[in-house]
């Protein structure tokens, strides 16, 4: 039997896999690792086993059971929050946290938001979103950091117009939504389903919100209410990291940030390509519901499982020239860096759309960007599998 490998560990270059991970990828599609705790999981690692697991129903994504693994001490301690912290925290993952049937039906009305022509109603508010955004960093002056500068900002606003988040109330907004993972959570959640409460009737436009309640109609606003709040804590942090990585990598890559300025229309593949490499959140988790057979290795009832995506997206069973930054590839939207199976991420698309605007625009408005310090290392949030940076300086 092999040494089990610590999980996680920390990149040290933002868009590739820790190097630790590198006894996981030379043991795929499945291995051991170990958690910060001592307690022991299994790791997928490769492409076509994740695509077969996060498809079976024995794989759970209950986060209430006894059994579920955590990957840090943060982690641990949000699981013995007091009572009414934990019914928010319970009602904001109700989605990525529970199983059939219950996921089924709230994800029917959570995908039913995004109507087919809501993106590119979208498209022209995000493009203002980021056109603003660009604007006060170029105002504040080089060097930057993109993250707290452009990525977050342009994320979480864009965000709220996809929402359908009044401009004048963004901030407001803003600071309730900052409190729903602290001690103040109950109270932030009851103002802000107040608040959403009486936007619901008040402003018609094209927006999720709108789209929800379209859908939900006499059955009330509070599931309309606690979808839109899953959207924003699932989306903001998500989008903001992968502008930000994706950011790092292109800039590394000249020739091919060249080739991307010229040729603007390559942005929707490069968006997909950036995403598989980047893979920010880097250890989807699960528990086994039951006893699972892999190819003559048992996963037991209550083993927690992680899908590390940094590496099933360089699985060379099925990339060719994994490590490559390739948007010429037959396919650049078969990755896995929105999951797959039933919870595969929900926003996708409107993800893609704000990348597509965040990169476009970036590359139009400052033909000079460039790391601050070419040389010196980027440097990610330490102890999470969730990948961000600490900060990404640059100048133009
Ligand atoms: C580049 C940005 C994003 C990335 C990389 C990303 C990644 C993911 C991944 C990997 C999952 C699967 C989690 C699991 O199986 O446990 C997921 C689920 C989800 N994502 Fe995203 N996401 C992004 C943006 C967004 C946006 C913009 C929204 C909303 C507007 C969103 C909403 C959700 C929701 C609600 C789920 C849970 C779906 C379910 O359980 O049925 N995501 N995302």
């Amino acid at each position: 039997m092999t040494e089990p490998v610590a999980f996680p560990q920390n990149r040290t270059c933002p868009y590739r896999p820790a190097p630790g991970y590198q006894a996981l990828a030379e043991r795929r599609p499945l291995s051991r690792i170990t958690l910060y705790d001592g307690r022991e999981a299994w790791a997928v690692t490769g492409y076509a086993l994740t695509r077969r697991l996060l498809a079976d129903p024995r794989i759970s994504s209950d986060h209430s059971d006894p059994s579920w693994p955590v990957a840090n001490a943060a982690a641990a301690a949000a699981r013995n929050f007091g009572a009414d912290q934990k019914k928010v925290i319970g009602r904001l993952t109700a989605l990525v946290g529970v199983d059939d049937p219950e996921h089924r039906a709230r994800r029917a009305v959570a995908e039913a938001g995004f109507t087919p022509g809501l993106i590119d109603a979208l498209r022209p508010k995000l493009q203002a979103v980021v056109d603003r955004q660009v604007a006060e960093m170029v105002a504040h002056g080089a060097p930057a950091d993109l993250v707290t500068a452009f990525a977050s900002p342009a994320a979480l606003f864009s965000l709220y117009e996809a929402l359908g988040i009044p401009r004048e109330d963004q901030e407001y907004f803003k600071q309730q939504t900052g409190q729903l993972f602290g001690p103040a959570a109950v109270t932030a959640y009851d103002e802000l389903v107040a608040y959403l409460t009486k936007l619901a009737g008040q402003h018609p436009t094209d927006s999720l919100l709108d789209a929800y309640l379209a859908v939900v109609g006499d059955r009330g606003t509070a599931e309309v209410l606690q979808l839109v709040l899953i959207m924003l804590v699932s989306g903001h942090h998500t989008t903001s990291s992968s502008i930000a990585i994706g950011a790092s990598a292109l800039l590394q890559h000249p020739e091919r940030l060249a080739e991307l300025r010229a040729d603007p229309s390559l942005l929707p593949a490069a968006v997909d390509e950036l995403s598989r490499l980047v893979a920010v959140t880097d250890g989807i988790q699960r528990v086994a519901a039951a006893d699972i057979e892999v190819d003559g290795t048992t996963i037991a009832e209550g083993d927690g499982v992680f899908f590390v995506l940094s590496l099933i997206n360089r699985d060379e069973k099925h990339y060719r020239q994994p490590e490559v930054l390739d948007w010429h590839r037959p396919d650049p939207g078969d990755h896995l860096g929105y999951g797959a199976g039933p919870h595969e991420c929900v926003g996708m698309d409107l993800a893609r759309a704000i990348m597509e605007i965040a990169f476009g625009t970036l590359l139009e408005r400052l033909p000079g960007l460039r790391l601050a310090d070419p040389a010196g290392e980027i440097p990610v949030q330490p102890g999470e599998s969730f990948t961000g940076l600490v900060e990404l300086p640059v100048t133009w």
